[in-house]
């Protein structure tokens, strides 16, 4: 384990099994639909790479950075677009991927925009949520686990992106982001 990481919340084994499950019904609702499926950069690019995998019908996808945390470590509500998509959303089916849903302003503003644009559907798939801190209802189409409300990091997650490249998900000692 990391030096900076005062607890293990899901090992690398339990995010992959959680993930071959989302896979697989992602892959029957997805039948014949042919999605545009949807990375959030920078967070959710781990998570991306392995749901795919595990998707077993013909998808595109295409990746979109949008920053709403920046160095801090709270939700400053305000999303920025940091890099469009490349392709069209008109008439496509459309699944988001996230690693995870804080407030959820970050991915409403996400779904008013891609409505606006003319999507067919609209759907979310997001590995953690923290209840607790939700401000925003926003009804996610797949989830994986619940998470506590503590400062998460791993598996996607950074903290002044740092940590991003663990291989699951852990609670930063406070020590770290309180100096
Ligand atoms: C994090 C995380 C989600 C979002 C969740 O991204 O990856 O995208 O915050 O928070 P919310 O539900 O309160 O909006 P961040 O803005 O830190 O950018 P990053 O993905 O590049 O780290
Ligand atoms: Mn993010
Ligand atoms: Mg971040």
């Amino acid at each position: 384990m990391h030096s900076d990481i005062q607890e293990i919340l899901y090992s690398e084994e339990e995010i992959q099994a959680k993930i071959k499950e989302l896979g697989e019904i992602i892959s029957s609702d997805y039948e014949g639909r042919n999605p545009l499926v949807i990375c959030v950069l920078k967070g959710a690019f781990v998570f991306m790479a392995d749901l795919v995998k595990r998707i077993t019908v013909p998808l595109e996808l295409d990746f979109m950075a949008v920053s709403s945390y920046g160095q801090s470590t709270k939700s400053s509500g305000i999303v920025k677009i940091v890099k469009d998509l490349d392709v069209s959303v008109e008439g496509r089916h459309i699944l988001i991927v996230e690693d995870i849903i804080d407030s959820g302003l970050t991915l409403s503003y996400l779904i008013d925009v891609l409505e606006r644009r003319n999507a067919l559907s609209i759907s979310v798939v997001a590995l953690f949520h923290k209840p607790a801190r939700k401000v925003v209802e926003l009804e996610a189409d797949y989830l994986g686990y619940a998470l506590p409300d503590e400062f998460v990091v791993g598996y996607g997650l950074d903290y002044a992106e740092k940590y991003r490249n663990l291989p699951f998900i852990g609670v930063l000692k406070p020590a770290i982001y309180t100096r």
